[in-house]
């Protein structure tokens, strides 16, 4: 399968995708990633898109008369890999009905809380301030809402006393890595069966 991956920063998780592909193969993971885009210039994750030789392009919203027109520009640059899944890697903007209309179904994104739990920007830092106890992390389609889309899968990481975002941040993401990486080349390899709101992938 063609990845394109969308990335916001640092890209660790996109990175978790380029290394798994280098392991063991595009044959063997069942994916491969074709382009990485961003919404924004200068951040390490389209370096590390460079670093590993594959095209990049950036699509800012303030570039663009309307959102509308952003959403269209960022499709289209999308479209042009010619992708078989999109993968949210830390992607911090909202999609509009364009880009949903190309590619609702296969565009996959990571949020490092339990959702419905702690949607939005800062999932990281509201669960801290809310005091759970466990938090972690969630992989899922993409819909129209905000971190609403069908659940495919989660995995829980503890809170502790003395986190703060950061700590947590990255002991969530550590879990985040393998399960992204895992179900992509899962969803690659076998497709997805969608029933309502539950995803079952074999
Ligand atoms: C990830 O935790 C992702 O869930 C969140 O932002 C972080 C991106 O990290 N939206 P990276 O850019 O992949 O290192």
């Amino acid at each position: 399968a063609r990845l394109v991956v969308l990335v916001s920063g640092s890209g660790t998780n996109l990175q978790a995708i380029l290394d798994a592909v280098a392991a063991q193969g595009p044959r063997g993971y069942g994916a491969e990633v074709v382009a990485v885009g961003a919404d924004r210039d200068g951040i390490e994750g389209l370096r590390r898109a460079e670093r590993a030789g594959l095209p990049t392009f950036v699509q800012r919203v303030r570039d663009h008369a309307t959102r509308v027109d952003w959403d269209r520009a960022l499709t289209d640059s999308v479209a042009a890999h010619r992708p078989d899944l999109v993968v949210s890697a830390g992607f911090m903007k909202i999609v509009g009905a364009d880009f949903l209309a190309a590619f609702g179904g296969r565009f996959i994104n990571t949020h490092p809380a339990l959702l419905p739990s702690f949607p939005g920007a800062h999932g990281v830092r509201d669960a801290l301030a809310h005091g759970a106890k466990v938090t972690g992390c969630t992989v899922h389609f993409v819909d129209a809402g905000v971190d609403s889309g069908p659940i495919i899968a989660q995995e829980a990481v503890e809170i502790r006393d003395e986190d703060d975002e950061i700590s947590l941040h990255e002991r969530i993401k550590e879990v985040e890595r393998r399960l992204l990486v895992e179900v992509v080349g899962r969803i690659a390899r076998h497709g997805y069966h969608i029933e309502g709101r539950k995803v079952y992938i074999p």
